[in-house]
């Protein structure tokens, strides 16, 4: 069922093993949730979903996104969960008197912004699609997509046009410009980056940080490295802020400071900003060298290790604890999907083999044959 070729409707025997691919689905939540009033195989639609999927268009009973929704719902943190438990038992604790305590939902939009097409796509429709062939960019990207259906958000993937005198980056700040008005919070990944826990949701996050209804853009700082102390600081010496992950918040100060951003390099308020056009680190320089200084009171900025870097990185202790951001070895983006779904999908078959459902476990007393 993963390797749909598009032209698959045509072949009786695709159709069969769709069919059968979903009553075994079907009978899996069955046996899973032993409540067949409840069972969720509807299409119902009642939910808040702005998702359309290409099985639910076609003859298919069940969506991806019904099946998404129902293996997330028993490991689902609330917006005020207690604690989240680190795999290997560490309990990372919720500050008292959390702000966010009621799901936001659509209020959010999961955004990913890209100037190249998934090269994914292409393999696809080809019928080549093949999970372990797939590249980071569309690792991180499923990542955030399916984040969004976990907990009701809402997603959008622009593919947008490159600038033709700026580096292609240029286009994070108009780009959350022109939707940030449609909602409370836009969350924003770059497809090397993903959320470590799939299960926790942006609320949780917002609380544990403590993000404010002033903060109209939330990021994580960039490593400070002694041995190159110039590196990610700026000329005043403050260490840059990462734009690989952003939370932007609808305030009375956003537009404005997304304005002055995306409009800097004209050096008309700012004063030889155009020298970020090309250079590295482009719109994240501009942002710290220039804009940061303007909004100060509006900006909130995480440590590194909050939601920057990744395991093994032992600069500024950048390991990504929420959200993780391969700088390097990029494909290890993958593997934080790969992680969580897997998670989700084996917890039910575990659920089978701890109740012994379906009696499909047989004791025996004596090791003789009858
Ligand atoms: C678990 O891992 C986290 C980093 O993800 C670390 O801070 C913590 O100390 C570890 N806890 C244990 C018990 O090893
Ligand atoms: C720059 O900032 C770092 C801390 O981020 C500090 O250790 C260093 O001394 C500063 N350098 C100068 C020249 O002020
Ligand atoms: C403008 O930027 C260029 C390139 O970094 C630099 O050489 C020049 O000194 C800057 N001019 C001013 C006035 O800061």
């Amino acid at each position: 069922m993963m390797m749909l070729p598009s032209t698959g409707g045509r072949n009786p025997l695709f159709a069969l093993a769709i069919s059968a691919g979903a009553v075994l689905v079907f009978i899996f939540g069955f046996l899973a949730w032993q409540s067949p009033s409840r069972i969720p195989f509807t299409h119902s639609s009642s939910s808040t979903s702005h998702f359309d999927t290409p099985l639910h268009e076609s003859n298919s009973p069940i969506s991806i996104n019904e099946i998404i929704r129902l293996l997330y719902a028993p490991l689902k943190a609330a917006p005020t969960e207690p604690f989240i438990r680190e795999p290997n038992g560490s309990h990372i604790e919720l500050p008292p008197n959390p702000r966010y305590k009621k799901k936001l939902g659509s209020e959010v939009l999961i955004l990913d912004l890209e100037t190249r097409p998934l090269k994914s796509s292409e393999d696809y429709e080809k019928g080549e699609y093949d999970w372990r062939n797939i590249n980071h960019v569309s690792g991180g990207i499923f990542n955030h997509y399916t984040y969004a259906l976990i907990h009701g958000y809402d997603y959008k993937f622009i593919h947008a046009t490159n600038f033709e005198d700026r580096h292609a980056t240029w286009i994070k700040p108009s780009a959350l410009a022109n939707h940030i008005r449609d909602y409370k919070f836009i969350v924003f990944l770059d497809a090397d980056a993903a959320f470590r826990f799939m299960h926790v949701p942006i609320e949780w996050m917002l609380n544990y940080w403590d993000i404010k209804p002033q903060h109209a853009i939330t990021m994580a700082k960039d490593p400070w490295d002694p041995k190159e102390p110039q590196y990610n600081s700026d000329r005043f010496n403050r260490t840059y802020t990462n734009t690989g992950f952003m939370v932007v918040q609808n305030t009375e100060n956003t537009m404005p400071l997304l304005k002055a951003w995306h409009e800097c390099p004209e050096d008309v308020r700012y004063a030889n900003c155009s020298q970020w056009k090309q250079p590295k680190f482009h719109e994240q320089s501009a942002f710290g060298e220039y804009i940061r200084y303007d909004y100060d009171n509006y900006i909130k900025e995480l440590d590194c290790g909050q939601a920057n870097g990744f395991p093994g990185v032992e600069i500024s202790n950048c390991q990504g604890k929420f959200i993780r951001h391969y700088w390097f070895e990029k494909h290890l983006v993958k593997v934080d999907y790969r992680e969580n779904m897997m998670n989700a999908i084996t917890m039910p078959i575990q659920k089978l083999f701890a109740e012994n459902i379906g009696h499909i476990i047989t004791k025996t007393e004596e090791n003789v044959i009858h």
